[in-house]
Parts: structure tokens; C-alpha cells; sequence
């Protein structure tokens, strides 16, 4: 899988990539992960992506131009499944997004700068708007590097451990649950006796016992139809 994502502030995702499972997907070659200064697209001598908003008020809007010369670059080169558009009024991200997104071959994050972005790209390029949650931030770079782990690491080969992705956290609506390791016992607080007599169909009822538990406590509103 590619992913394309397009800023004007490039430096901001200079690192989320370059550890751990992101790293090695993309050392696989499984997944890659291109960052496009917008800037290189901007207007005139000083490489202009923003200006002022037609009507007043406060805060620059990203203009067209630099966006879509940057997009159509990249369509040139190839098909896309996704132009998705980051912004806080965007459809919430959430883990089956995540497993959906996944399944795509090419997709383009655009970060979102200043006031936001001029609204025609919205109407006419941008296929789908995601959010990471109720809040703003600065841009949309987090943003975009949040939903980029999500998905990658759900790859096939991303992982050591191709099931440990199925274990995770809201996989089937559920919380994960508790997981311990050595030693199994610290200033007497003992690892659960279940998990050490090697039984392991014992363990996956215990497990599976304890998301629920752990989904009803803490976030039952996952359990609701
Ligand atoms: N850009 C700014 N805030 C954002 C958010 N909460 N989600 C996605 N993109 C954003």
C-alpha cells in the first residue's frame, strides 16, 4: 500500500515513520509513505498556498492551485482509491475505518492548514473527510500520521506476529485484555494463576471473559447494537 500525504509543513512528519512497525513495513516493502511539500507547488516567487478569505475575517485559507497541481501530479503516476481531506468536521476515525482504508492499494492524506482549505476542493477532488476527534489542531499532520499507523501496521506482514493485530483493542468491539510478563510476581502482586498453568483454551476464555468485563466497565457504549 502507498500512502501520499501533502503539507505544507513537512517537517512535522519527519519522524513518525521511521521506528518500529512503520519502519520495518516499509523496509518490507509492504507499505510506503511519500510526504509532499505543497510548497514546491505554491504561486509566484515566494511559492504562495495561502491567502485571504473572500468575505473577511480572520486567518488565511489554503488556495487551490498548489493542492490540486500536487494531486494531479500524483494522478499521473497513478490511480488513487482515496483523496481524503483532514479536518476536525471530517467523519470520526475509528478502527473499522482503519481495517477499510487498509484494504486500498493508493490513497492521498492532504493536511489541512490556517483557517482550512478553499472549499471547492472539498465539492470536487476530496472523496472522503476523516477526523481523529472532537478537537482542533494545528494542522493536520498529527492527524495524518495517526491514521497512517493505524492502518499500515494492520498490513499483512507488518507485524511479527500476524495475529496480534486481531487481538487489539475495539478489533471486534471489544477492549483488549490485561496482559502481563515476568516476573510473575512483584512486591506480591501476582500475574493471574490462570495465565501461567498452560492452558491455553483456559486462557482465551479467561481472556475473552476479561474484554468483556474490562468493554462493560470502561466503555460500554462499544456493547450498545
Ligand atoms: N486537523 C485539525 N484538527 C484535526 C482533527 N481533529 N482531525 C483531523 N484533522 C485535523
Amino acid at each position: 500500500m502507498r500512502i501520499d500525504i501533502l503539507t505544507v509543513q513537512p517537517k512535522l512528519l519527519d519522524g513518525p515513520f521511521d521506528h518500529s512497525i512503520l519502519k520495518r513495513a516499509i523496509q518490507r516493502g509492504i507499505a510506503q509513505v511519500h510526504i509532499h511539500d505543497l510548497r514546491a507547488f505554491g504561486l509566484g516567487k515566494h511559492k504562495q498556498v495561502d491567502d485571504y478569505a473572500y468575505g473577511g475575517g480572520a486567518g488565511m485559507v489554503m488556495r487551490l492551485e498548489p493542492m490540486i497541481a500536487c494531486i494531479e501530479a500524483l494522478q499521473s503516476e497513478r490511480k488513487y482509491d482515496a483523496i481524503i481531506y483532514m479536518t476536525p468536521d471530517g467523519e470520526r476515525f475509528h478502527q473499522s475505518l482503519a481495517n477499510q482504508i487498509s484494504l486500498q492499494e493508493n490513497i492521498i492524506l492532504l493536511c489541512g492548514h490556517y483557517k482550512g482549505i478553499d472549499h471547492r476542493l472539498r465539492e470536487h477532488i476530496i472523496t472522503r473527510e476523516i477526523s481523529i476527534g472532537d478537537y482542533v489542531l494545528s494542522g493536520g499532520e498529527l492527524a495524518a500520521a495517526v491514521v497512517t499507523d493505524a492502518v499500515l501496521r494492520l498490513l499483512p506482514g507488518a507485524m511479527n506476529d500476524e495475529t496480534s493485530a486481531l487481538s487489539d483493542s475495539f478489533q471486534d468491539n471489544l477492549l483488549a485484555p490485561p496482559v502481563y510478563t515476568r516476573p510473575s510476581e512483584f512486591r506480591g502482586w501476582k500475574v493471574p494463576e490462570i495465565l501461567i498453568g498452560g492452558d491455553t483454551r483456559a486462557v482465551e476464555e479467561w481472556r475473552h471473559s476479561q474484554s468483556v468485563e474490562r468493554t462493560k466497565k470502561l466503555r460500554p457504549d462499544l456493547l450498545e447494537p
